[in-house]
């Protein structure tokens, strides 16, 4: 039994989409909602639709331990994410029976979050699909931004407004890895001042300010920012651990974490679920192998239990043994 709840949430399986690769439009979500993935997790979306970044934006280690990626955002705005016929072709995917919908957003500037977060607050009195709202606060592709959660007066100024508020849906944050023990003290602190409205994290997105450089041609394999982009897959898998271990130690306990970062197999989830998440979510093996990776992971963390000797997920959840 892979069943789980994130933020109060029901998932069917603890195993679902990272925001990002293959989510951007209906089509694609909804071959994740005919999957075994218990939830279903929107592109990050913009006030407006908007391109990206010039290609080429994404590169793949020939060895598959590392990705990177400066898409710059490109997604079809909030709307799109929050239509009803954009739900209904997503859900046609799972035969018409809902799975939970969560949007990601990720404006450009706090009154643009606001502006989505109103939307969505409307949308949601009608539309009981949409079940949660991933507020990006980590993305380290918009050109000229820092990433927000680094800086943390931003952090509480944004949690502050929002708080303000009172928006009655579940909201979790997406995260930055903090490569530092005391700035993720910091960040847990801040989060925990909004325990009463932050509701789950997701640890981690993808790290920052990675170069890869093609001995061929002499320059990065990334055209914008200079070469500059987030690194993901297995290489992050280890800083996602550790963030994952710490927040869960660190954040309160009605504060779920949610773990992402390299995670290829079920073993890889099994150890996320051991440092306390909740869930696990996959972003580049889906990107790379498409959305049947849902159903083979599910299949192994499954195999994987029942060798263990593990009834549930949820029997296995913290149980990290120290040393
Ligand atoms: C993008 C990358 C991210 O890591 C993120 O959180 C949001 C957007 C992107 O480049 O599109």
């Amino acid at each position: 039994n892979l069943e789980t709840t994130v933020g109060g949430i029901p998932l069917s399986t603890c195993v679902y989409n990272a925001s990002g690769p293959r989510t951007g439009a209906s089509a694609a979500l909804a071959k994740i909602a005919a999957s075994s993935a218990g939830a279903i997790l929107t592109k990050s979306a913009t006030v407006e639709k908007q391109n990206g970044n010039p290609q080429p934006r994404i590169w793949h280690s020939g060895d598959d331990l590392a990705s990177m990626n400066s898409e710059g955002l490109p997604n079809s705005g909030i709307d799109y994410y929050l239509s009803k016929t954009t739900i209904d072709e997503t859900m046609e995917g799972c035969g018409g029976a809902a799975k939970p919908y969560l949007v990601s957003i990720s404006g450009k500037t706090l009154a643009d979050n606001l502006v989505m977060l109103d939307r969505i607050a409307k949308t949601m009195e009608e539309e009981k699909r949409i079940v949660g709202v991933e507020l990006n606060l980590a993305c380290p592709n918009v050109i000229g931004k820092p990433i927000i959660a680094y800086d943390f007066d931003q952090m509480r100024d944004i949690l502050e407004t929002i708080s303000k508020k009172n928006y009655g849906f579940v909201l979790g944050l997406k995260l930055p890895p903090y490569l530092d023990g005391k700035h993720l003290q910091q960040a847990a602190a801040i989060i925990n001042e909004y325990s009463g409205m932050v509701k789950y994290v997701v640890s981690i997105n993808t790290i920052g300010n990675a170069l890869s450089v093609d001995p061929i041609s002499e320059a990065p394999y990334i055209a914008s920012n200079n070469g500059l982009a987030g690194l993901s897959g297995p290489a992050a898998k280890f800083t996602a651990l550790a963030n994952v271990r710490q927040m869960r130690q660190q954040l309160d306990s009605g504060i779920d974490v949610v773990g992402v970062g390299g995670i290829t197999t079920g073993r890889d989830a099994f150890e996320f679920l051991l440092c306390g998440a909740s869930a696990v979510q996959v972003g580049t093996c889906h990107w790379k192998e498409g959305p049947k990776c849902f159903d083979r992971i599910v299949g192994e963390l499954r195999e994987l239990l029942a060798e263990k000797g593990y009834a549930s997920a949820r029997d296995c959840m913290g149980k990290l043994r120290p040393w």
